[in-house]
């Protein structure tokens, strides 16, 4: 049984199906990749098993217990959290107080939020920048602040939103490293990621989508090798060569 088990949800915007009829299971302590073209639904899929969208339908179980229509508040206090393709700190605030506020999920005193905020701070390579406002920040170490966030909410499932988009070669290595370290944590992760050689490499398992509907599930031999998959990508051959 999966950690994380969807039933054909399905969310439409006007006349558009943005995900459809879509099922799968997510297993406890794996890397589960979410790859599939601009436009194709990974975001929107996100926002249903995250509660920014309520599915129009279809069903959520989390750890044996439906979470079909919870609010991501809910969510997180069950252990279910995401970062966002476009990284939204509190700009405002140093880079510590934003991570503080992820710790506060779980923890009521000041004092160890901040010594949590610290530890993961740490584990990130942010530890320099704690003062630092995090508007002040450049896009590679929003991202890990985005990763820090969550983490600090202490949760058992975290969803990834292109978090190794916009970075450079040595960036995108360090991140990669920070996920696997995230994973031997024992945490669930489901990743969207555009940038394959990093879906490839990290994936224990992939599913594509487009068009909303899932198109091929597997490990990533077996994906890169799907012909559905090659022809979704038509088009966006930089991704599979990325992958060589
Ligand atoms: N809030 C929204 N309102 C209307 N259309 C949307 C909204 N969000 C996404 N869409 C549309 O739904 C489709 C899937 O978008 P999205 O989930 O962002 O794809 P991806 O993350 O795979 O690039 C696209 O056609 C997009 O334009
Ligand atoms: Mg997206």
């Amino acid at each position: 049984m999966g950690i994380l088990e969807v039933t054909g949800f399905s969310k439409h915007f006007g006349g558009l199906w943005a995900v459809r009829n879509f099922s799968f299971e997510s297993k406890k302590g794996e890397i589960l990749g979410i790859i599939g073209p601009n436009g194709a639904g990974k975001t929107t899929l996100f926002n249903l098993l995250t509660g920014f969208y309520r599915p129009d339908t279809g069903r959520a179980v989390y750890k044996g217990e439906n979470i079909t229509g919870l609010r991501p508040h809910e969510l997180c206090k069950r252990g279910i959290v995401r970062t966002f393709q476009i990284t939204q700190p509190f700009a405002n605030l140093t880079v510590l107080e934003n991570v503080e506020i992820g710790a506060y999920n779980r923890i009521r005193s000041d004092q160890q939020a901040t010594q949590e905020a610290l530890r993961i701070l740490g584990t990130l390579g942010l530890s320099e920048m704690q003062n630092e406002l995090a508007s002040a920040l450049p896009i590679g170490h929003r991202k890990n602040l985005e990763l820090a966030r969550a983490l600090a909410t202490q949760p058992e499932v975290i969803l990834l939103d292109e978090v190794v988009a916009g970075l450079n070669t040595k960036e995108v290595d360090d991140m990669l490293e920070q996920i696997k370290g995230v994973q031997k944590e024992g945490i669930t992760i489901i990743m969207i990621e555009h940038v394959m050689k990093a879906v490839m490499s990290l994936s224990d398992r992939i599913i594509v989508i487009h068009y909303g509907e899932k198109i091929a599930e597997g490990v990533p031999e077996e994906i890169s090798k799907d012909a559905k998959v090659i022809e979704a990508y038509l088009g966006e051959e930089y991704a599979f060569a990325a992958s060589k």
